[in-house]
């Protein structure tokens, strides 16, 4: 879908959209085309239908006479006062899903903000505009015989809008991060038998184009390292691990130590999750091919920071395996060394994520030092049945870290929500025979023993850890993510960047 930015009265065809406040106040564009259609809205408004101006609400007003265009839509706008930065993107998805639905080509939206709003108008245009585009996403590339209506029909959208030259200003960042999104979501969505840990790398390495430093270690360098937990996970599939460093530096010299400190983002990247030997049911098993989501999340967000220039230094780690049942299977039982030296005794190989970032959160701290560490992963199916698909759980030792990021998320829509750590869960996880087992006892609690294994393996670095495993997917359409991949996280993690690390 493409999207343009024009100044109003400019000609139009297909679907106009226009706004219109709560109560069933007109804006001045939804004035205009009332008048142009002989009060074409006014009727449509008066003539008994739900539609009143609320959010999220539309009307469409088919075939108006006198009108080059298809159809008109009303759009509910609410409050003139309290349109925001979210409220726009929503309203612009649910149009796209709208106009798609109605089989539209064309549209033009011209949607004007309040005087009270907490947003300009090029702003106003732009997150609109943002929430289009992110809505618009499809990952067909497999489907190869589509009719005509199974394709999205809108290709061209036009913001119509005073002073378009600065809404198309302020809508080059966002189009950034709609490409990481859709790059994120893309790497999420492809079967396993074409994103594996050596493809899902070499997707990695062709970031370095955006001014990425990109490293791939093979199993050898692995071995050498110690990472012996992430290489048991591996060790039963044909396909070898990999694990990705990505670095972006984009602080200038001269600029405070703690300001070079990196900021690292450390991702779980199963490529798929059979359960190994603790092998998991055969019904739905299809859904592990997303058990990488946490890999993908953070390799999309370091493509925003390095496309966006980011003024900020940050590293992506990412720890990519195949976790597969087989005669070179690691079982459960087993006692693996892992590069902290801790022993972790591997009583459940389907718990195998914690093992993955275990070497790779080691491996990280170690080697940058980082500021913080905030890892991504699809780690339990607990934190599905503690916070359903509408929150991550987020797992902290900071207290500060844990605040920005759940702010972050309310700001961007990716919500999430804080679950305890503490000494006394801690206990469930010493084994008899080694340091550490990588199950407790039982299913109580799965999530947070997950995040206490994650912190054996974290020093006294600024550490948040966010179970994705419920919003990583999703079954069921919302405003600006189609249901499939979802790249949750993304956008947090970038808001995160630029509200509270790119500014001091
Ligand atoms: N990848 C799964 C977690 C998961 C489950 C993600 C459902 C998305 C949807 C993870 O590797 C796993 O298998 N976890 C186990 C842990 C258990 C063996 C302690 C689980 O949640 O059942
Ligand atoms: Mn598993
Ligand atoms: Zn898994």
């Amino acid at each position: 879908m493409k999207i343009r930015f024009a100044e109003p009265d400019q000609p139009r065809s297909g679907a106009v959209v226009v706004g219109v406040w709560e109560e069933g106040v007109l804006t001045s564009a939804a004035r205009r085309l009332d008048e142009a259609t002989a009060g074409a809205v006014t009727r449509a408004l008066s003539a008994g239908s739900r539609f009143s101006g609320k959010k999220d609400q539309l009307l469409p007003i088919v075939g108006p006479a006198n009108l080059s265009a298809s159809r008109i839509v009303l759009a509910g706008l609410g409050n003139p006062d309290s349109t925001d930065a979210r409220s726009l993107q929503q309203l612009g998805g649910n149009l796209v899903a709208h106009l798609n639905g109605a089989g539209e080509k064309e549209a033009t939206f011209e949607i004007e903000v309040g005087q009270g709003a907490p947003i300009g108008q090029a702003e106003a245009a732009a997150q609109l505009a943002f929430g289009a585009q992110l809505r618009s996403y499809r990952f067909d590339k497999y489907k190869t015989n589509q009719k005509p209506e199974q394709k999205a029909s809108l290709v061209r959208l036009t913001v119509s809008t005073t002073g378009a030259t600065a809404s198309q200003r302020a809508y080059q960042p966002l189009q950034k991060t709609a490409d990481a999104v859709f790059f994120t979501r893309d790497l999420v969505s492809e079967p396993p038998n074409v994103i594996y840990p050596e493809t899902l790398a070499a997707q990695a390495e062709g970031l370095a184009e955006f001014g990425l430093g990109i490293e791939v270690l093979d199993e050898n360098k692995m071995r050498e390292l110690g990472m012996n937990a992430l290489l048991a996970v591996g060790q039963g599939s044909a396909r070898p691990p990999r694990v990705v460093v990505m670095e972006w530096h984009g602080t200038k010299a001269g600029g405070s130590a703690k300001r070079d400190m990196p900021l690292a983002f450390i991702g779980k990247g199963v490529t798929f999750d059979t359960g190994g030997i603790s092998i998991k049911p055969a019904a739905g098993m299809a859904d592990m091919k997303w058990d990488m989501a946490g890999s993908a999340v953070v390799i999309g967000l370091m493509r925003l920071l390095a496309a966006r220039k980011a003024k900020v230094n940050a590293v992506g780690v990412v720890g990519l395996v195949e976790n597969m049942p087989s005669g070179t299977a690691q079982r459960p039982g087993d006692i693996v060394s892992s590069m902290s030296g801790q022993t972790i005794e591997v009583l459940n190989t389907d718990a195998e994520g914690r093992l993955v970032l275990a070497d790779a959160l080691w491996y990280c701290q170690n080697r940058f030092k980082p500021r913080l560490m905030i890892d991504l992963a699809t780690l339990t199916g607990a934190v599905i049945v503690a916070l359903g698909h509408h929150r991550a759980g987020l797992f902290s030792n900071n207290d500060e870290l844990a605040d920005q990021l759940i702010e972050a998320g309310k700001t961007v829509g990716e919500q999430i929500w804080r679950l305890p750590l503490a000494e006394s869960y801690d206990r469930e996880i010493d084994s008899d025979a080694a340091d550490v087992k990588n199950i407790g006892a039982g299913r109580a609690g799965g999530s947070i023993i997950g995040a206490q294994f994650l912190q054996r393996f974290v020093n006294d670095v600024p550490w948040a850890h966010l179970d994705i495993a419920g919003v990583a997917w999703s079954t069921k359409d919302a405003a600006t993510v189609p249901k499939g991949a979802t790249a949750f996280g993304v956008r947090l993690l970038d808001r995160l960047v630029s509200q509270y690390y790119e500014k001091e």
